[in-house]
């Protein structure tokens, strides 16, 4: 535990950092050098900027009170208190070096110092200090945007105490929530490294295969299991003059004969773009632009001019997106045939895959931490490790020598038999067997979107719920279960050791821990459908000792799979939306009143109906940066899975029938979401003292196991509530309200017919007001749903969302 922390260098990371550690409840200092117009002008405007930020980098104002500010000239003296220091200031090893010298001379002898360098070695970090100074060091390399980037890169010195790096790994993990992997003092660490050298790999190969910059990215995002903003938009995202600095710095210090050095050269196309303002989203446009109509346009690599996105999907990119729906394996139809996008992806995965193995035994031993680091810092889906696994090494080994073949070629080569020299497949992909592996044969899919099919059977008979546990091939040859801290619990690694119970494309149910259950949906963006729906009826039919509704993708859910309700508008299926919803309802009802306890345990996202689904929990266990809510008004619906009647069922626990309807219809008409525990509570969707906020997402799984066998001693299903719905001039106050906004300009006419039907749902059809049981909520909010699933409004509002006519 560090109780007094200081942050020093208020730029984006610092501030960030300091942001995360005041989120965890911890106050801290943030200096920065004095201001011209105050002396603490620069730290107080990163605290307006993390205030300002979007997404949130606090979880909510209040938070700032915790972030005391000041300045290098006048408050260094304050660092006599501190026990961790940590240093975020510009990227100069001098600078670094004067500032160290001044900190041994003020900070206690036990206090920790850290250095939050990308790319400089801790070894000359510290060369000219004390060694009682170097035993303290390390190196704690966040991801920008500090509050949302899992991965913290903790470094080891030659001198660091042992320790002082348990210290920071734990507080990290379980105060500010990171995934802490831990590296050697090598050159970009492991995300960089891999990362920064996919993202050149990437644009060399779309300017080598003549691809768009869009086609790129359509391929080397999503289908490659990386977030869609592919090669170009990352860039964009980063800026691309921050993105020259990384590339110049990785170049500088990488060995001689690294693959990095073929693409990390000075590049001309880059310099241009900079030397022209375009820097990416923030100077306004970089590969992407927009133009005066706010079309978006795409970069020409070869022409340097712009033009319209082709927004339609390559028909490899409709195979790969169908692929992981259905959970296939969506890499092996990337690379297959011989036109310019499957060379693109061939070479791509190749070369990227080839040089991550060929990292193995260099600056790590494991797999695992590479491929952790390109999940928690990159938001891949799958490490690189995990890709060859699907893959297999082999042919992974084949389209590394195939990708320097191309070089030979495009170097005016003859054959394309001639062996492409200089490429040495790395012993880690000589190697057949897989890098993951459950001893005794893996029983689970990968669990990433569109994983690779189970590997092994389970014998006859066996136990599904035996200790069996998920196994990496380290660079020795040695095999070892996989290594994750006490208590963290990822269950995209965990499920592959198990068999569900009941599966099917959208959800599975698993027994968990002997005798518990455990739903994951796992649809496109976890949307629910009718067989998500299955799932959750039968875990509250087999339902053990108590039931975890958990799973471990970006997003627990993002609501109900607007397409299906699409489909039936337009087949004029009302009736079918009628019983699509009885069925969801039912099966949240039997959840609410299953004989042993529930827990939900969201990250992400957790809307509309997968937010519904938790509503009818127990109890809550939430990612600190989970956002919760109901936004079905956004496409001219209402919740109907219970959610409106749970949110009205909570605001009249302490308000009157008026004041409770008032309140619900202001969360619902808004489609109000609370992006952390501290502001869902105020829209009542988290209930302190029942849920409970997690930092760190990897133990989500273990507070949600432990809440149920909490609530399990003694428990007892709720009673079916009853609810007064008011009358009086409710009706009427509503229909003011939206008149007097629709004059105004703030809202539509159909965002009236919208609020107008939720009103319908928690008020009185007359002045008088009547009471109603739990059925008759639900009978309401389907009517409700109903009648604006007929209106075109509606229907066009999820067209319009979908992206479809
Ligand atoms: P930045 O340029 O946004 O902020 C640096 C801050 O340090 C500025 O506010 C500057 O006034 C202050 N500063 C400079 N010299 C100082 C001194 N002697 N004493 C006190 N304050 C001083 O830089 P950024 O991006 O926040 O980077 C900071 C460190 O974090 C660098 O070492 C960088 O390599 C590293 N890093 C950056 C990442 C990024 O995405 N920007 C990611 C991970 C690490």
């Amino acid at each position: 535990m560090f109780r007094q922390i200081a942050v020093i260098g208020s730029g984006t990371m610092g501030a960030g950092i300091a942001g995360q550690i005041a989120n965890a409840g911890h106050e801290v200092l943030l200096l920065d050098l004095p201001g011209e117009t105050a002396p603490n002008a620069v730290a107080d405007a990163a605290v307006e900027r993390l205030l300002a930020a979007d997404p949130p980098a606090l979880m909510e104002p209040a938070v700032a009170s915790r972030i005391r500010t000041g300045n290098t000239r006048d408050d260094l003296g304050e660092l006599a208190g501190a026990d961790w220091v940590i240093e975020a200031i510009v990227e100069r090893l001098d600078v670094k070096r004067a500032l160290y010298a001044r900190l041994a001379e003020i900070v206690p002898a036990d206090c920790v110092v850290t250095s939050n360098t990308s790319t400089i070695p801790i070894r000359l970090l510290v060369e000219d200090m004390p060694e009682a100074f170097r035993g303290r060091f390390a190196i704690t390399h966040y991801f920008n945007p500090v509050r949302y980037m899992r991965l913290l890169e903790l470094v080891r010195g030659e001198s660091t105490d042992e320790a002082v790096i348990e210290r920071l790994a734990a507080f990290n993990d379980r105060e500010l929530g990171k995934g802490v992997v831990r590296c050697e003092d090598t050159p970009g660490f492991l995300g960089n490294r891999v990362g920064v050298f996919a993202l050149q790999v990437g644009i060399d190969e779309a300017i080598r295969n003549g691809l768009s910059i869009e086609t790129a990215d359509a391929l080397m995002g999503r289908p490659m299991g990386i977030p869609k903003t592919g090669v170009f938009g990352l860039y964009d995202l980063i800026g691309i003059d921050l993105m020259a600095d990384v590339v110049r710095s990785l170049s500088a210090i990488l060995p001689e004969g690294d693959a990095f050095h073929a693409v990390g050269g000075e590049s001309p196309m880059i310099e241009r773009m900079i030397a022209d303002g375009l820097t990416g989203a923030k100077g306004g446009g970089g590969f992407y632009r927009r133009d005066v109509d706010g079309r978006r346009l795409a970069r020409r690599l070869a022409e340097d001019d712009y033009v319209p996105v082709s927004t339609e999907p390559s028909a490899r990119v409709l195979a790969a997106t169908r692929a992981i729906a259905e959970r296939g394996e969506p890499l092996t139809g990337l690379i297959e045939g011989g036109d310019a996008e499957a060379r693109f992806c061939r070479n791509v995965l190749g070369r990227v895959l080839g040089y991550a193995a060929s990292l193995l035994g260099e600056v790590t031993e494991s797999p695992q931490a590479i491929d952790d680091a390109m999940k928690l810092g990159f938001n891949w889906v799958r490490g690189p490790f995990e890709m060859i696994d699907a893959l297999g090494s082999e042919r992974v080994a084949r389209l590394l020598v195939e990708s320097a073949r191309t070089d030979v070629d495009a170097a005016g080569g003859t054959s394309a038999d001639a062996p492409a020299e200089g490429t040495n497949v790395p012993a880690a992909l000589r190697d057949p067997r897989p890098f993951y592996s459950v001893p005794g044969g893996n029983v689970g899919r990968d669990g990433a979107d569109g994983g690779a099919e189970a590997d092994g059977d389970l014998g006859d008979g066996a136990d599904p719920r035996a200790g069996r546990t998920l196994h990496v091939r380290l660079a020795s040859g040695a095999v070892e279960p996989v290594r994750l801290p006490e208590g963290v619990v990822r269950f995209h690694l965990a499920r592959r050791a198990l068999t569900p119970l009941l599966e099917n494309e959208a959800a599975s149910l698993f027994a968990i821990e002997g005798d518990l259950r455990l739903i994951e949906f796992h649809s496109k963006a976890n949307a629910l459908t009718d067989e998500s729906m299955a799932v959750v009826a039968a875990a509250a039919a087999d339902h053990g000792a108590g039931v975890l509704v958990h799973n471990d993708a970006q997003h627990y859910s993002a609501g109900v799979d607007l397409n299906a309700f699409l489909a039936l508008i337009d087949d004029g299926d009302f009736d079918g939306i009628d019983a699509f919803l009885a069925r969801f309802q039912r099966a949240v009802a039997d959840l609410k009143y299953c004989p042993v306890p529930v827990v939900g345990a969201p990250s992400g996202l957790a809307l509309g109906g997968g937010f519904e689904v938790l509503m009818h929990c127990d109890a809550l266990v939430v990612h600190a940066n989970s956002v919760l809510g109901l936004v079905e008004s956004g496409v001219g619906l209402l919740p109907a899975g219970g959610g409106v009647k749970e949110t009205f069922l909570r605001w009249c626990a302490e308000r009157d029938a008026g004041a409770a309807a008032w309140k619900s219809w202001m969360n619902l008409g808004y489609g109000a979401t609370g992006s952390s525990p501290a502001l869902a509570e105020r829209l009542r969707y988290f209930r302190p003292g029942i849920d409970a906020s997690v930092m760190n997402r990897d133990r989500l799984y273990g507070a949600g196991v432990a809440r149920l066998r909490e609530l399990a001693r003694g428990y007892l299903p709720p009673t079916p509530p009853r609810a007064t719905l008011p009358g009086g001039d409710i009706r009427a106050r509503m229909r003011a309200f939206m008149d007097e906004g629709v004059e105004r300009g703030d809202f539509t006419a159909h965002n009236r017919t919208v609020a107008l039907a939720i009103g319908s749902v928690i008020t009185s059809d007359t002045e008088e007001a009547i009471e109603v049981d739990e059925n008759t909520l639900y009978e309401r909010e389907r009517a409700a749903f109903v009648s604006l699933a007929r209106t075109r409004e509606t229907r066009a509002a999820i067209a319009a969302l979908l992206g479809v006519d």
